[in-house]
């Protein structure tokens, strides 16, 4: 233990802050647009097509198995008619963060990290009140980046990583990781989240997804992400390195203020979502 925690510092994490780089200029374009009541969809489609990656990634989703079209869609505009709003700005938000974010990890692999990322979100997503729209993107955010903390820590030293939570064979959680790297994955998030500018809402879920009660007047958007977090491990979608069972806070689930049934009706919803964005997914990933 001693001899890894010399190769790897809080510092060597903060160092590997200024390596990433900002945040793409068409995500915070279009997070600026989504949250205008306005918006209108030429001027979305304008602001993705100034990417032709982005442009690509939207017409292969939207000609894909999935959504049963029987001819072929070729503008970004008719796009988001069929898709909606929400489900382009996820899809190209995940597209950067991969970018940004690209690795050859096994241990995860990425594969199984942006798996377990996204199905956080989308599962969080649909926890949130159906009429709060707002809290319902931040939250998606909030999931797509909660586990985030750890791809720093695989950026900076994989090998050690792999160790750290596969093979030396004990349970790692927060305070060991505290312990190991000097700092948790929650707070590197929320560095993170920081140094992009999003609002303190999303900063602070992702700093307190495993303790949602000190989450201040963000508590719902922690919550949201501490329950999908714990349903997505029970359902075994995808992996970000975590072999522990995160503890279990019951006032969270209160905070949600969900019945069973609606939980059964929202993860149907949840799985349809994720089901029709996989393969794109493991093809960014590819
Ligand atoms: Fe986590
Ligand atoms: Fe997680």
């Amino acid at each position: 233990m001693n001899k890894i925690k010399e190769t790897i510092s809080r510092d060597d994490i903060i160092e590997a802050f200024s390596a990433l780089p900002s945040l793409p200029v068409v995500i915070q374009k279009l997070h600026n647009l989504i949250e205008d009541q306005n918006i209108d969809i030429k001027t979305v489609s304008n602001v993705i097509e100034t990417d032709p990656g982005f442009t690509a990634r939207v017409l292969k989703l939207v000609n894909s198995p999935f959504y049963g079209l029987s001819r072929g869609v070729t503008s970004v505009g008719e796009a988001i008619t069929i898709l909606g709003f929400d489900a382009v700005h996820q899809l190209i938000l995940t597209t950067s963060l991969l970018k940004v974010f690209d690795s050859d990890s096994t241990e995860p692999s990425i594969k199984d990290f942006w798996h377990h990322s996204f199905g956080v979100g989308t599962i969080a997503k649909h926890l949130i009140d159906q009429n709060d729209k707002d809290t319902r993107n931040e939250v998606f955010l909030c999931g797509i980046l909660h586990d985030i903390g750890r791809l720093i820590f695989i950026k900076i030293a994989p090998e050690l990583f792999s160790w750290f939570y596969y093979k030396r064979g004990a349970a790692t959680g927060i305070n060991e990781e505290a312990e190991y790297y000097e700092i948790d994955h929650q707070k590197t998030g929320q560095l993170l989240a920081e140094k992009w500018n999003f609002p303190d809402s999303i900063a602070m879920a992702i700093g307190q997804h495993h303790s949602p009660l000190n989450a201040d007047k963000y508590q719902l958007h922690a919550s949201a992400i501490h329950i999908a977090d714990i349903l997505s491990r029970a359902l075994a979608l995808g992996d970000s390195g975590n072999s522990f069972v995160s503890e279990f806070y019951p006032e969270a689930w209160k905070l949600l203020d969900l019945s069973m049934n609606q939980l059964g009706d929202r993860l149907t919803k949840a799985f349809e979502e994720i089901d029709s964005q996989q393969d794109t997914i493991k093809d960014l990933c590819s």
